[in-house]
C-alpha cells in the first residue's frame, strides 16, 4: 500500500514538473533525487508486480517478458553437489518414463510383522476369489510365522532384525519393496504391520490404489518438537530444515516410486547417518520422516499426503488407540469406512488442527482402506462383520 501511494504522489510531482515555472524553483540537487526516487519506485514496483500481459511485457523490453526476466536476479537458491545433480537427473528420468505395462497387474501387500500374523484368516476372507490380482510377501523379523491361510504360505522374505524407530525399520520396508518389485506384474505396493485390517473388499482397494497415479505417503509439515524439532544441521546440504517432514510409516507406493526408493542412496544415507534416536541429543525416527521428506522434496504433487491406513489419535496418548474385542462394532467399523477428511496435529504448543478433504483423482473419497492397532482378540468380531461392513 505505501509504495501505491508514493507512486501517486511521484506521478503528482510528474505532472507539475513540466511546468517551467516550477522548474525554475527547484534547485539542481532536489532535481536530481526527485528523478532517482522515481526511477527506484518505478523499479521497485515493477519488481512487485511484474507484468503479466505482453502488453506490459512490451514496455520493459522489446524482447517480451523472456528479456525482462532476464535481467532480474534470480531467486537465490544454492548449487547442487554432485551426488544431487547425479540422483536428481535418475529420479527425473525414472519418473517421466512411462509407467511398465502389464497385462495382469497387481497388488503386493507387503506385511513387515514379528512373527505370525493374527489376521491372516480375515486376510484370506478378503483374498478369496481375487486370485492373481495380488502377490503376498511377509518380513517376519523374530520368529517364523505359522500360517493360517494358503495365501501366505512360502511368502515370507528373507529377513533381518527390526528395531522399534531405528533405520533397520526403513531396511526392512525397502528389502520388501525390493523383493516385491522382482515380479513385474506388481504395479502398486502396500506396506502392512500385523495389527492391519482391510476396511473395504478387494476389489474397493484394487480400484482405489490401481486407477490413481499417487502414492498416499503421510506427508505433513509439524514445526514441533516431534517434527521438525528432531532435524539435524547434519542433513545439510541436501535435506534443508524448510524440506523437514513428517508422516505415518504405513505408505502405498505405485511402481515408479518404488523404483525411486531403491534408486535412492543419497538421502537415504543422510538419514541412516542424522536421523535415529539419541541424535544431537533429540530422538528422531526415520521410519517417520525418510520417505514423507524425500517424497516432498522430489515429486511432491505425486503423493497424496496421507496414508490409507487409519489410526486413531484422538486419545491424545503417546500411542495410538488399540481396538480391543468389545470396541469393535459395525458402527465402528462403519464410522472408520466412511470418513473422508485426513487429520493432522501438529506437536508444538498451538497444537494446530490441520483438517484436509481426501480427494481421490479429484474427487471427495473415503479416507481410508486399512485400519490399524487392532489387537489379535479382534479377530473373531471382524471375521463376522467382515461381509457387512465391507459391503458399503
Ligand atoms: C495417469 O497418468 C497416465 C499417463 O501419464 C494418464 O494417461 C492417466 O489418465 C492418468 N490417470 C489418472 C487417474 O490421472
Ligand atoms: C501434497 O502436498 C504438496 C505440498 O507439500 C503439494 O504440492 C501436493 O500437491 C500435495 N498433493 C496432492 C495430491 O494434493
Ligand atoms: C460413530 O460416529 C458417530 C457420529 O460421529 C458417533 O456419534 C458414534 O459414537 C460413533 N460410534 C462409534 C462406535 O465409534
Ligand atoms: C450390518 O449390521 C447391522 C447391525 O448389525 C445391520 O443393521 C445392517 O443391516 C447390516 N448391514 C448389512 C449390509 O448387512
Amino acid at each position: 500500500m505505501k509504495t501505491a501511494q508514493a507512486w501517486r504522489l511521484r506521478m503528482k510531482d510528474m505532472q507539475i514538473l513540466p511546468a517551467p515555472r516550477h522548474r525554475a524553483h527547484l534547485k539542481k540537487p532536489t532535481w536530481i533525487i526527485v528523478l532517482v526516487s522515481l526511477v527506484c519506485v518505478f523499479l521497485i514496483c515493477a519488481y512487485i508486480y511484474p507484468p503479466h500481459n505482453s502488453a506490459a511485457c512490451y514496455v520493459f523490453s522489446s524482447n517480451g517478458c523472456n528479456g525482462f526476466s532476464q535481467w532480474m536476479p534470480p531467486p537465490p537458491s544454492r548449487e547442487f553437489t554432485d551426488d544431487e545433480i547425479a540422483s536428481r537427473v535418475v529420479i527425473r528420468d525414472i519418473l517421466n518414463m512411462p509407467p511398465v505395462q502389464s497385462k495382469n497387474p497387481k497388488i503386493a501387500f507387503m506385511y513387515l510383522t514379528p512373527g505370525s500374523l493374527p489376521f491372516e484368516k480375515l486376510w484370506d476372507k478378503f483374498f478369496h476369489g481375487h486370485e492373481g490380482r495380488f502377490s503376498v510377501y511377509v518380513h517376519a523379523s523374530k520368529d517364523k510365522p505359522v500360517h493360517f491361510s494358503r495365501f501366505f504360505v512360502n511368502r515370507e522374505i528373507r529377513s533381518d532384525k527390526v528395531v522399534w524407530g531405528k533405520i533397520s525399520m526403513v531396511d526392512a520396508e525397502r528389502r520388501l519393496l525390493a523383493n516385491a518389485l522382482k515380479d513385474p506384474d506388481n504395479q502398486h505396493f502396500v506396506l502392512l504391520s500385523d495389527s492391519c485390517v482391510p476396511l473395504h473388499h478387494f476389489d474397493y482397494v484394487y480400484n482405489y490404489l490401481m486407477y490413481t497415479n499417487v502414492s498416499f505417503i503421510d506427508c505433513f509439515e509439524d514445526p514441533g518438537p516431534h517434527g521438525t524439532g528432531r532435524y539435524s544441521e547434519h542433513m545439510l546440504p541436501e535435506v534443508e530444515k524448510a524440506d523437514f517432514r513428517k508422516g505415518a510409516q504405513w505408505f502405498t507406493m505405485k511402481r515408479q516410486h518404488a523404483v525411486v526408493v531403491m534408486a535412492d542412496n543419497l538421502y537415504y544415507k543422510k538419514f541412516r547417518e542424522y536421523c535415529k534416536p539419541g541424535m544431537d541429543g533429540r530422538n528422531c525416527y526415520s521410519d517417520e520422516h525418510y520417505l514423507p521428506t524425500f517424497f516432498h522434496m522430489l515429486d511432491p504433487s505425486g503423493i497424496a499426503n496421507w496414508s490409507v491406513t487409519h489410526v486413531d489419535w484422538s486419545e491424545g496418548k503417546w500411542h495410538p488407540k488399540s481396538y480391543r474385542a468389545q470396541d469393535i462394532t459395525y458402527q465402528l467399523m462403519r464410522n472408520i469406512t466412511l470418513i473422508e477428511d485426513s487429520v493432522h496435529v501438529t506437536s508444538d504448543e498451538r497444537k494446530e488442527i490441520q483438517v484436509r478433504t481426501c480427494l481421490w483423482n479429484g474427487m471427495r473419497r473415503p479416507c481410508y482402506l486399512f485400519g490399524r492397532k487392532f489387537m489379535p482378540e479382534t479377530l473373531d468380531n471382524l471375521m463376522e462383520l467382515f461381509s457387512n461392513y465391507t459391503s458399503i
